[in-house]
């Protein structure tokens, strides 16, 4: 209809000026009409121009009242021609809303007098308002000043009206025969008798439904990159469950040790214990935290079995760590670098930086004479890699680590110094009843992944990172990982 109606058109005439009055014209739905001279442009029948225009247009509000009436005029034809209405009566009888706006219009021009009683103070009212809102509804001028109140009033807004001045194309014929768009098998035997397509090489494909990697994949790859390009292996860190023996005891954690209680460990119910530990490792690491030896002369207390056997959610990847210095303890000795990024539960309190599990980095160094020199040299030379080379250290404590390092980076961004892990050479009391050889220092450092992927992408909320109230838009849309914190 429209399409032969815009073709027909332009053959007897250069051009149409306006789509919205085209339509009004011919009787057509603008909104069809501009479908059509879309469609038309694409096969370049037709060239086409913009035509925006600003129009005035009913709000909600303002149709009821050029139905209805306006508030004001529908309170004066509430109050009796004679004598007077009470203001509850007349409350009554209208809409709470009409009642109110209608109360102060209806005061404000001086039509009615307010009080305990309402009456009429003229004889007769005109409603302008709703004569103006149906004015404008038609398309029809209305003066400045009724804009402007009916405006403040909220009754209209403005809205952009978009349509078209049309003229013939270089493609343009009177009529436009169906071209074939598909190369069936059909079109290709008779393909003589038809008019295909041509291909819009400019149109874009449907976006791809395919899987995006969470921020926190991309950051771990990058650890993972950095840690093979310095010729560490991974460790296997595939147990969530661990035994309080080698997440603890093993670490010359004692058992009295406040991170070992329910407040900051999340321990199993099914199963509560653990079936199997080297009985003869178990002897030694009882005996150093009850009277020490290597040195040491331990914590001085009963160190009980079934606290050792006591299973729990790791709560750092030193586990692990401990687990495969026991193992390398057990054979002759070969230096070994280390790492593992996985995650570790710790009973916290949920709140913008904490949940009750992140994931922990970690590294660390197994060889003859090594040196706390050696810990900040490595620390260096990892931490530069990402992209941070200025660093500080700061005396820590850690039940595993003597000396102790907390590692603060400058962070730029901020413009302060931010901690941003912990680190130390593990002690005689966790290496050497293991086995190794005296000689052998480890040195271990370990950091969430949570906290420079935040720095990286920006999130300051750990829950809009990690966890159900993540928006998977944020997954979809992440950029590819920057490393430069
Ligand atoms: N396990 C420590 C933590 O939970 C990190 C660490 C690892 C510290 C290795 C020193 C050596 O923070």
């Amino acid at each position: 209809m429209a399409e032969k109606a815009i073709l027909g058109f332009l053959q007897n005439n250069e051009e149409i000026t306006d789509s919205g009055l085209f339509s009004a014209e011919f009787n057509l739905d603008h909104d069809e009409v501009i479908n059509v001279i879309k469609r038309l442009h694409g096969f370049r029948f037709i060239d086409v121009q913009d035509i925006k225009k600003e129009t005035w247009v009913l709000t909600d509000e303002g149709k009821k009242y050029a139905v209805e009436g306006s508030p004001e005029v529908q309170l004066f034809l509430a109050v009796p021609e004679e004598g007077s209405i009470s203001k509850d009566e007349l409350q009554k009888k209208l809409a709470p809303s009409v009642f109110s706006i209608g109360c102060s219009q209806a005061g404000k021009r001086r039509w009615v007098q307010m009080g305990m009683q309402v009456s009429r103070r003229v004889q007769n009212v005109e409603d302008e308002v709703k004569d103006q809102l149906l004015q404008i509804q038609e398309g029809k001028e209305v003066d400045n000043d009724s804009i402007s109140s009916l405006k403040a009033r909220k009754l209209i807004i403005k809205e952009t009206w978009t349509g078209y001045s049309v003229k013939k194309g270089p493609n343009y014929a009177p009529e436009r025969k169906e071209v074939a768009t598909d190369l069936t098998r059909e079109n290709l035997q008779n393909w003589k008798e038809l008019e295909f397509k041509e291909y819009n090489f400019n149109a874009k494909g449907a976006p791809l439904q395919a899987g995006h990697l969470h921020a926190l994949l991309k950051v771990r790859k990058q650890f993972k990159d950095i840690f093979v390009q310095m010729g560490f292996e991974e460790m296997p860190t595939n147990n969530f469950v661990e035994s309080s023996f080698w997440n603890f005891d093993a670490l010359f954690q004692p058992q009295q040790h406040p991170a070992r209680d329910s407040h900051d460990t999340f321990f199993l119910n099914a199963p509560s214990t653990t079936r199997t530990l080297p009985e003869d490792y178990v002897e030694r690491v009882k005996r150093v935290h009850e009277s020490g030896g290597y040195g040491s002369r331990g914590y001085n207390y009963d160190w009980k079995r079934e606290e050792a056997n006591k299973n729990l959610l790791r709560t750092h990847t030193t586990a692990v760590s401990s687990r495969m210095l026991y193992a390398l303890a057990q054979k002759p000795f070969v230096p070994k670098k280390y790492f593992s990024i996985d995650r570790v539960f710790r009973n916290e309190a949920v709140d913008r930086t904490h949940l009750a599990e992140f994931h922990q980095i970690e590294g660390l160094i197994c060889d003859r004479g090594l040196t706390l020199g050696d810990l900040i040299g490595v620390l260096k030379d990892f931490f530069s890699r990402l992209g941070m080379s200025k660093l500080r250290f700061k005396p820590a404590y850690n039940p595993y680590t003597e000396p102790s390092m907390e590692i603060f980076s400058y962070h730029e961004g901020l413009g302060k110094w931010v901690e941003i892990g912990n680190s130390g050479m593990f002690r005689p009391e966790m290496l050497l009843p293991m086995g190794l050889p005296e000689d052998v220092r480890v040195i271990a450092w370990g950091l969430s992944l949570e906290r420079p992927t935040m720095i990286l992408y920006g999130i300051d909320n750990i829950r809009d990172l990690f966890g159900h109230k993540v928006d998977l838009d944020l997954i979809k849309r992440n950029p590819v990982c920057r490393i430069g914190i």
